[in-house]
């Protein structure tokens, strides 16, 4: 099968089998490696992307689902070499440690940081529920997307 979409502003087409998972088709087709697979079963969050200005778990997304829709992936974020606030915030506020769960992190925060009014941390940490860091450093991931979303305004 074919599939066409608008991958971080692009436009890509690729041709997958009804099964591929969209985290594979990113990673081994693509080679957009910053995408991380944690655990392929939904529960850890690395392979978190945007699909249509939302976070989900490529992992749980067909690549045909994907048709006709835009992708975001870690890889698109920054604006060439200036990095996007939520990122300058996790760099800031050491809200990373080995990185392995930070692409999910910065995806899920995002889609955070448009979404949330305010600062609640405990819309955060809701929102964060499926992201997991075996790191564990959640404070300063919390206290990074506060600090992005404050900065809105
Ligand atoms: S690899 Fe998708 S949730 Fe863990
Ligand atoms: S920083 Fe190591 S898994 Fe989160």
């Amino acid at each position: 099968m074919r599939v066409a979409f608008t991958l971080n502003g692009k436009a890509v087409e690729a041709e997958v089998e009804p099964r591929t998972l969209l985290v594979d088709l990113l990673r081994q087709t693509l080679l957009l490696s910053g995408t991380h697979v944690g655990c392929d079963t939904g529960q850890c969050g690395a392979c978190t992307v945007h699909l249509d200005g939302r976070a989900v778990k490529s992992c749980l997304v067909l690549a045909v689902q994907a048709d006709g829709r835009t992708v975001l992936t870690i890889e698109g974020v920054a604006a060439g070499e200036a990095l996007h606030p939520l990122q300058e915030a996790f760099r800031d506020r050491h809200a990373l440690q080995c990185g392995f769960c930070t692409p999910g992190m910065i995806m899920s925060g995002l889609d955070l940081v448009t979404h949330l009014d305010k600062a609640d941390e405990t819309a955060i940490r809701e929102g964060l529920a499926g992201n997991l860091c075996r790191c564990t450093g959640y404070r300063p991931i919390i206290e990074a997307i506060a600090a992005c979303i404050g900065e809105k305004g």
